[in-house]
């Protein structure tokens, strides 16, 4: 018999969503996650049934973890997959295919480092370190401000890439705008402190980021899907911010949304913390209100016992897994994403939703290490 959660669960996570040319059976989003299983940049038929496996398990939409877009300086990992180059993208589309076959959808997450490229191994070693300014998270000059002919480089990768992911039969694309890689340093004013029309207020950083969504735009049908995923927080800084108050995420949105994105991917560390002063909205609740887009929230969905112990019929208070049905149930947001859970169980929202919580596979650390 089911509880009186599972069966809230099932009503409200399993609800159609559609988006341009994209049909979701439900609100369950696997989120990007870098696996580096992909020797040379290219995915192979592991990769394939990664993927797969979550799809046959039932997650409505899979975005796939960040693929460097076609630019010398985009990446700082030879095991980290391209999006562009005939033998990557002919294993693309076997991923999308055998995705396709379990009845999934999936999506690719674009992405460049910027000055994020400090490891051992990328995939062009000579290429230049570049940034908005040159300058790295923590504050130091530590490579090339972009000029102008970089930008243009950099966007034409992006648009390139997206008008592959059409041809290839994805069903949309994600611009990986957070965590303090290339785009991300564009908006944050710590690293970018270009005095042309790409810096200064946050409008004038945000110009980078619209470009690139534009051009996505004018490269595939106007009705497939464009994600743009954003964070306040970068790699080790969780306090930062590209937006101090709703206005100035208001601004940030409105440019993007007029560029061509049609849905906001707010990366947030938990889902549950409000995200201004005066209002319980997270992020994701923030950027549907400014915006009037939809939004994809994320961040430890499954991850505390509170969330199975709820699942398994123990005491109704308010823990995380309610507190994000509730939230769904406002149309606060319209799809969560959920990472570790997923990548811990592939089966995770059919066990969820069939209330078979002691089957799931915890997620621990090691699981990274391997691709199950
Ligand atoms: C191993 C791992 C790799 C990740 N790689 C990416 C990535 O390539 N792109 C991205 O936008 N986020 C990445 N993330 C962040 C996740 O998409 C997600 O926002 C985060 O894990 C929080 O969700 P969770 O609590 O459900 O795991 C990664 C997270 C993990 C755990």
């Amino acid at each position: 018999m089911l509880t009186n959660a599972v069966q809230r669960a099932q009503d409200i996570l399993v609800r159609p969503f559609s988006l341009g040319s994209l049909s979701l059976p439900n609100r369950v989003v696997m989120a990007p996650m870098t696996r580096e299983f992909s020797p040379g940049g290219v995915p192979g038929e592991d990769v394939a049934r990664y993927y797969a496996r979550r799809a046959a398990g039932g997650v409505g939409l899979i975005i796939t973890e960040g693929t460097y877009v076609g630019h010398a300086s985009a990446g700082n990992s030879a095991r980290v997959p391209h999006f562009h180059g005939d033998e990557a993208l002919a294993g693309w589309s076997a991923v999308a295919e055998a995705v396709h076959r379990e009845g999934g959808r999936i999506m690719p997450q674009l992405w460049h480092v910027g000055m994020d490229r400090t490891a051992g191994n990328p995939p062009v070693p000579d290429a230049p370190r570049i940034g908005p300014s040159g300058i790295a998270l923590d504050g130091s000059h530590a490579g090339q401000e972009m000029t102008r002919a970089d930008i243009d480089d950099v966007v034409a990768a992006y648009a390139s890439a997206a008008a592959s992911a059409e041809a290839l039969g994805f069903d949309g694309v994600e611009i990986h705008g957070g965590h303090g890689y290339l785009v991300d340093q564009f908006l944050w004013s710590r690293t970018n402190r270009r005095t042309d029309g790409y810096g200064g207020d946050v409008a004038r950083r945000t110009r980078f980021a619209a470009e690139i969504v534009a051009a996505c735009r004018a490269a595939v049908s106007d009705d497939f899907p464009i994600s743009f995923r954003l964070s306040q927080w970068k790699v080790n800084n969780y306090q930062a911010r590209i937006a101090e108050t709703p206005q100035e995420l208001e601004t940030v949105l409105g440019l993007l949304a007029e560029a061509g994105a049609d849905i906001f991917h707010c990366s947030t560390r938990r889902f549950h913390l409000p995200e201004f002063e005066g209002s319980d909205l997270n992020l994701a609740g923030w950027a549907k209100k400014v915006s009037g887009k939809p939004a994809i929230s994320v961040g430890s969905v499954g991850l505390s016992n509170e969330f199975l112990q709820v699942f398994q019929g123990e005491q109704a208070r308010v823990t995380d897994i309610a507190d994000l049905l509730d939230r769904m149930e406002r149309e606060e947001f319209d799809l969560v994403a959920v990472g570790r859970a997923l990548l811990g169980d592939p089966e995770w929202l059919t066990k969820i939703l069939a209330g078979r919580v002691d089957e799931l596979t915890p997620f621990h650390v090691g699981l990274v290490g391997s691709l199950h």
